[in-house]
């Protein structure tokens, strides 16, 4: 039985969770093992994250699962990643069918392998038409390559007049982001007791509220993901203004 579960109030939900996955290698060391079991196991909460965030009805789930720094790993690692990859979204595409479930990616994935790419594109096209959760995968991302992508594009288009200085504002900065169209997450999380943010989402979390848990990311349920949002919950977000001003 939840213990989280009912202290969450269905009206105030974020409408976009983000979460940086973190502390599988930690995991599987503690349990005498190589780094890859821990990003197997790290499936598993992956599996039920997904699941509890569309039953709760949260529109956006963004999920850190590989950065632009990563590529730096031990090939090894990096190909068991690539190849847990492709092997888990195939895997689970039918049943993100049949759960309405809409995946996305944000992300340089022509960085990836062309076979594991091309493999991820048809999953997308798959659950394309789906219309209940939007599954974000952050593959091949970071913030800065995200920004700087953005400011190339933007240049571009001003230099063939699509655009002009004076009518940039922060939606059209928005809209030249991979995350165009998603709107800015509420809450991220992030698990294995680190208190940073590791080149994710710069911009758009100017303005979320952010909560760290010690869980490593192979260890984290359903009740880990209802108490961060109960912790969420009970904060005041005052976007600069007075607490009085927005409790009236
Ligand atoms: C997070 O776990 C998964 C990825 C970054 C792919 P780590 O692999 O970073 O695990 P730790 O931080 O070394 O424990
Ligand atoms: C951040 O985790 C990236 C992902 C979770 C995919 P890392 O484990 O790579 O972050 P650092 O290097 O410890 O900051
Ligand atoms: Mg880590």
């Amino acid at each position: 039985m939840s213990q989280y579960k009912e202290l969450i109030d269905k009206k105030r939900l974020p409408k976009h969770i983000a979460i940086i996955m973190d502390g599988n290698g930690r995991w599987a060391k503690k349990m005498g093992n190589l780094r890859i079991f821990g990003h197997e196991n790290g499936v598993t909460s992956v599996r039920e994250t997904t699941e509890a965030a569309a039953e709760l009805g949260i529109n956006y789930l963004t999920l850190y699962a590989f950065s632009t720094e990563n590529w730096n790993r031990p090939k090894e690692e990096v190909d068991a990643l690539m190849n847990l990859l492709v092997k888990t979204i195939e895997a689970e595409t039918h049943t993100l069918a049949k759960n309405n479930v809409k995946l996305l990616t944000i992300g340089d994935t022509s960085r990836m392998p062309k076979e594991t790419a091309s493999r991820l594109q048809q999953c997308i096209e798959q659950t394309a038409n789906n219309t209940g959760l939007h599954l974000v995968l952050a593959l091949s991302y970071s913030s800065r390559w995200e920004i700087t992508e953005a400011i190339r594009n933007m240049v571009n288009d001003g230099q063939t007049g699509k655009l002009t200085a004076a009518n940039i504002d922060e939606n059209t900065i928005n809209s030249y982001l991979a995350t165009a169209n998603i709107p800015d997450p509420e809450l991220l999380i992030r698990t294995s007791g680190e208190y940073r943010i590791s080149n994710f989402l710069l911009w758009q979390i100017a303005y979320t509220e952010l909560y760290f848990t010690e869980v490593l990311w192979p260890d984290f349920r359903k009740d880990d993901l209802y108490q961060a949002i109960v912790n969420y919950q009970s904060r005041e977000r005052r976007f600069g203004k007075t607490s009085e001003q927005v409790t009236q």
